[in-house]
């Protein structure tokens, strides 16, 4: 079985070998992305593995079975990057439900805590002898109200986390369920009631632009929003005005709707040509991270035993566990 490997990082490869190794798979590793241009590098293989920000729209679909590809390994969750229209009963996709919702709640909680209590720039400071507390000061998370939207397996760990705090938790979910000490709200309600607002649901065209000028305009003048989900759940530039009008507290961004240009790369010593991701880096109460909420030793093993059990059973066996479906 040979896989075509998009968008390798070197932090991929240790997993993806050993577990390829076990269940009898080569990897074909490329730093490129999936795209159109690309393609072709597929040539001979039995199917591509791709993550978050590979295109896998109609024409890389046609060329990928021109090319004889047999299946799409997603070694993510979310799979808004895929036509499923177009794939449907011509390439199955598989995907990695559930790797450690653990790792991307913790990051939330991390950017969160960096934010409020200034870690990043104390850390800044003292490495300078700088001992300084000036404008320093937070604010407790204990008896705040945190709004969560998207109670799936992330926004539950990332609840649980949060009551540990002390929090008083409301939610938003389409599909609500029986959660204690919880209380489910209309969206306008949480927007309106929460000190901080974390969002966990998957972008879809529902959702996207969830949070847009409208809704922050409901937000509570010092409330933080944190997104380790997708990045157009957030309409960037409404938030960007938001943030230069004082609207809002702050933001912790791990996604971002543009990011697919500069996330995973090195753009240091460059200049950046998104001016809204320049403007909100710059900004001392956002803090960016680029798409990292995932990357924890846990994960990442099981990110790889995940998608290589998806393929190496597709293929000999034909089973279709952890298939992404249309509804
Ligand atoms: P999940 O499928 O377990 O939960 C998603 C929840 O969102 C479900 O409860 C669902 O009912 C709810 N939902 C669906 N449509 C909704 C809508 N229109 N309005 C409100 N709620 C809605 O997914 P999980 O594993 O918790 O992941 C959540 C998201 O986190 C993923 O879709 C993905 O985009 C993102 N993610 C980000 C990572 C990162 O590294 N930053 C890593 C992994 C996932």
């Amino acid at each position: 079985m040979k896989i075509a490997f998009f968008d390798t990082k070197p932090y991929d490869k240790p997993s993806f070998e050993r577990y390829g190794r076990e269940r009898g798979i080569t990897f074909k590793f490329y730093e490129t992305k999936l795209t159109e241009d690309t393609a072709a590098l597929a040539k001979g293989c039995d199917g591509v593995c791709v993550f978050v920000n590979d295109t896998v729209n109609a024409p890389v679909i046609d060329r990928l079975l021109e090319e004889g590809v047999r299946l799409i390994a997603l070694r993510c969750a979310g799979y808004n990057n895929v036509d499923l229209r177009y794939t449907k009963d011509k390439l199955p996709v598989f995907r990695v439900p559930a790797y450690s919702p653990y790792a991307v709640a913790e990051h939330a909680i991390a950017m969160l805590l960096t934010s409020i209590r200034r870690i990043h720039k104390a850390y800044i400071r003292t490495r300078d002898f700088n001992f300084s507390l000036n404008n320093f000061t937070g604010f407790d998370l204990h008896g705040k109200t945190v709004g969560v939207i998207g109670t799936g397996k992330i926004g539950c760990c990332f609840i649980d986390i949060c009551k540990g705090f002390g929090m008083k938790v409301l939610a938003y979910d389409k599909y609500p369920k029986e959660l204690p000490e919880v209380t489910y709200t209309d969206l306008d309600a949480l927007l309106s009631q929460s000190d901080i607002i974390s969002l966990h649901c998957p972008l879809t065209r529902e959702t996207d632009h969830l949070i847009d000028d409208n809704a922050i305009r409901k937000m509570k003048a010092k409330a933080m929003i944190i997104n380790t989900s997708r990045g157009a759940l957030i309409d960037a530039e409404a938030l960007l005005k938001a943030i230069k009008e004082r609207r809002i507290g702050g933001a912790c961004l791990d996604v971002y709707e543009e990011e697919s240009e500069f996330f995973f790369e090195d753009f240091s010593g460059h200049i950046v040509a998104d001016d809204t991701l320049a403007r909100l880096i710059s900004m001392p109460n956002v803090i960016v991270t680029s798409h990292q909420a995932f990357l924890t030793e846990e994960a990442l093993d099981n990110i790889a035993d995940t998608t290589v059990s998806n393929i190496a059973d597709h293929l000999q066996k034909g089973t279709r566990e952890n298939e992404v479906t249309l509804f």
